[in-house]
């Protein structure tokens, strides 16, 4: 394991450039220099309320209106802000690598405004809500309140997962199918603290596959990756994309 802090190992770079199944998996500290706190730290805290206290189903059910307002709040922050350079080194990596897959934890969607085509958004969407009584789903477009499903009468909750709650089965499949054949698996800004997002660096490590760590401080990862840069997000990956590809194919979008 190397512990670079902020230098790009070389055999990280040409292990890159000759990468014919690459894995992105991102956390809060991704969309962190676009100006959206990440969930644990004190920038994490909404109202004296800590995100594990609000993101549950009890906590739905017992102030609706409370966790609601949150995620207005959340949604309302989030289409104020852009995508920085790492959202966008992402994208350029989709386009260089044909096996890629992108798998993140965040609920922003500014991955999709990056220009990153196939995402598996594991934990849901935050501009989308779900009937909690018959799934159907709507976009949500600045709503303020509580909203009620126009099919059924039923309570209209967020579109994401929350602790306690499964995730998508068919995506953790995916998930787990791509990290165990990549050759190279990016984790970028995540505290690897919620399961099942925290493993997939292993199931890649478990064959053979070279896992490079970037956050700006070390996590439970950092012994065990192949290599961990110490970084900003935006500023590491920009760098290894243009070591390891050149300039970008495209304009970002
Ligand atoms: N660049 C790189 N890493 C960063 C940056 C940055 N600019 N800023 C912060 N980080 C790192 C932090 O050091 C931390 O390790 O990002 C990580 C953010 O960790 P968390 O806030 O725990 O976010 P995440 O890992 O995505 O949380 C997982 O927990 O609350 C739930 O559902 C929520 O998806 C979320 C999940």
């Amino acid at each position: 394991m190397e512990d670079t802090a902020g230098r790009l190992p070389d055999e990280a770079v040409e292990k890159l450039r000759g990468s014919e199944c690459l894995v992105v998996l991102t956390g809060a500290g991704v969309s962190a220099e676009s100006g959206v706190p990440t969930f644990r730290g004190k920038d994490g805290l909404w109202k004296d309320h800590r995100p594990e206290q609000l993101a549950t189903p009890q906590a739905f059910e017992k102030d609706p209106e409370l966790v609601w307002d949150w995620y207005h709040w959340r949604r309302s922050l989030v289409r104020e802000v852009s995508p920085n350079p790492a959202h966008y080194a992402i994208a350029e990596l989709e386009r260089r690598v044909p096996d890629f897959t992108l798998i993140t934890q965040n609920v922003d969607g500014l991955h999709l405004r990056a220009g990153s085509e196939n995402v598996f958004q594991i934990h849901g969407d935050l501009h989308h809500a779900r009937c909690s009584e018959c799934a159907a789903i709507i976009a949500l477009h600045g709503q303020e309140g509580l909203v009620t499903c126009e099919l059924c009468q039923g309570q209209m909750r967020p579109n994401v997962v929350w602790f306690g709650e499964s995730l998508n089965v068919r995506y953790l499949e995916l998930a787990y199918s791509a990290a165990g054949r990549s050759d190279f698996l990016i984790v970028a800004g995540t505290s690897n603290v919620v399961q099942p997002a925290a493993s997939l660096a292993y199931a890649a490590l478990g064959n053979g596959g070279y896992v490079l760590e970037v956050n700006l401080d070390p996590t439970s990862l950092t012994g065990s990756a192949s290599a961990t840069v110490l970084g900003k997000a935006g500023e590491v990956l920009e760098e290894l994309v243009r070591l390891a590809f050149g300039e970008p194919s495209e304009s970002r979008v």
